[in-house]
């Protein structure tokens, strides 16, 4: 009896969709636009200083200056999802860390644009847990963060969700997500004596994420408007995987300016992602000199460089973002198909917002060429 109430109680929350009003979709110009914000290490606004500028720069800045580079891309993007990829404050040096997340996200927040985040290694540092701070972000406005997947009881960690951006409104694929983004937790510190340094992406997280991913697959390439190939993944979190070092600058493109702080054991999430068969990149921050992209066995796997001045950085380097653009086909009768591309960019915190390292990360055509070439 209790099991089948479980069963039935289990199956309400599964169907409810729970942000209904507040369903991504692709823009009216058949294009949905993504702005990573990485590492903001913000703290109390105006009287904390910046790290690594020059001299010159010293006097006139502070946190806010985060604050003004967020509002300039907003307005120059026009983003439509603002992701917040961990460190989007710095504990250690917060004194209030509700004031300090109320002023860190204010930019999204007033833009009135959905925004999704994710926690970092420094984000409980003050007084909050990360359970707590995940708590506070998931009930902040606009937000589309949430704690945990209501299905999966005892995953590990806090931020871990999933958000589908589904067709354009009045087109045949209204209802179908064409795009899936994957949240999760990468923790902060090895909770295992034998082993130093960072945290990792545990079994209970992948578990969740094959399972998600299967799940969404399965609704898109069943009918209606059966499709034939898995809608292209997207997986945004804190700390790099292991494999992030597999590159050097024949390979990626961006700079690589400092080691790769991954966990020091490899828990195989890369592996999963593979397996999974949707998943074409992946966003991370914690290395903040570090803003290449590089292409392992199909996953772009993606920095977005520092973006706050209260965290390291290096003087007259500037900071950066990295957006990310899908952009849906049109047919010859004018009708929106599925997706076409995904393209990514970073923009510069100078005069001129300078967009630099623009480059494919998927394409269909790319994809079908590759499916072709395997077949021989
Ligand atoms: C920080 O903002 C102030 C005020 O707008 C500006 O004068 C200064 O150049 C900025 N500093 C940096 C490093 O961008
Ligand atoms: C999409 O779903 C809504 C609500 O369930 C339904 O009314 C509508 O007919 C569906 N549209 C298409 C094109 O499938
Ligand atoms: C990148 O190139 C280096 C050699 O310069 C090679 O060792 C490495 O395996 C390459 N990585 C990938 C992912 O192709």
């Amino acid at each position: 009896m209790a099991s089948f109430i479980l069963v039935l109680l289990l199956t309400i929350l599964c169907t409810v969709p729970v942000h209904a009003s507040k369903q991504l979709r692709f823009n009216k110009n058949g294009e949905f636009r993504i702005l990573q914000v990485a590492d903001m290490h913000y703290a109390n606004g105006k009287t904390t200083p910046c790290l690594d500028v020059l001299p010159q720069q010293v006097a006139s800045c502070s946190d806010t200056n985060t604050t003004a580079f967020i509002r300039r891309l907003i307005f120059a993007e026009k983003p439509d999802l603002i992701v917040f990829t961990g460190d989007n404050i710095f504990g250690f040096d917060t004194t209030d860390p509700v004031k300090s997340m109320n002023a860190a996200f204010s930019p999204a927040i007033s833009s009135n644009i959905p925004w999704a985040a994710v926690i970092g290694n420094h984000d409980q540092e003050s007084t909050l847990s990360r359970k707590g701070v995940m708590k506070y972000i998931v009930g902040m406005k606009n937000t589309l963060s949430q704690l945990n997947p209501p299905e999966a009881l005892g995953i590990d960690g806090f931020g871990n969700y999933n958000l589908e951006v589904h067709g354009i409104e009045n087109s045949r694929l209204v209802n179908k997500s064409l795009l899936n983004l994957y949240f999760l937790d990468s923790g902060d510190y090895s909770k295992v004596p034998s082993i130093p340094g960072y945290d990792w992406i545990k079994p209970s997280q992948q578990l969740w994420f094959q399972q998600t991913s299967t799940k969404l697959q399965r609704a898109y390439m069943n009918e209606p408007e059966a499709q034939k190939s898995p809608a292209p993944g997207l997986v945004y979190f804190h700390i790099p995987l292991p494999e992030y070092a597999s590159f050097d600058s024949s390979n990626f493109t961006g700079v690589k300016q400092e080691g790769i702080s991954s966990a020091s054991i490899n828990s195989g999430f890369f592996a999963t992602m593979v397996e999974a068969g949707d998943v074409k990149a992946v966003f991370t921050g914690h290395d903040h000199l570090n803003d290449f992209c590089g292409d392992l066995s199909g996953i772009h796997l993606c920095y977005a460089g520092g973006f706050g001045y209260h965290a390291y950085g290096k003087a007259g380097w500037s900071r950066r973002t990295r957006m990310v653009v899908a952009s849906l086909e049109k047919t010859d009768e004018g009708v929106w198909g599925t997706l076409k591309s995904i393209k990514t960019w970073k923009r510069l915190d100078d005069e001129h917002l300078t967009a630099i390292d623009a480059q494919v990360l998927w394409s269909k055509m790319g994809a079908r060429r590759k499916k072709h070439i395997g077949h021989f």
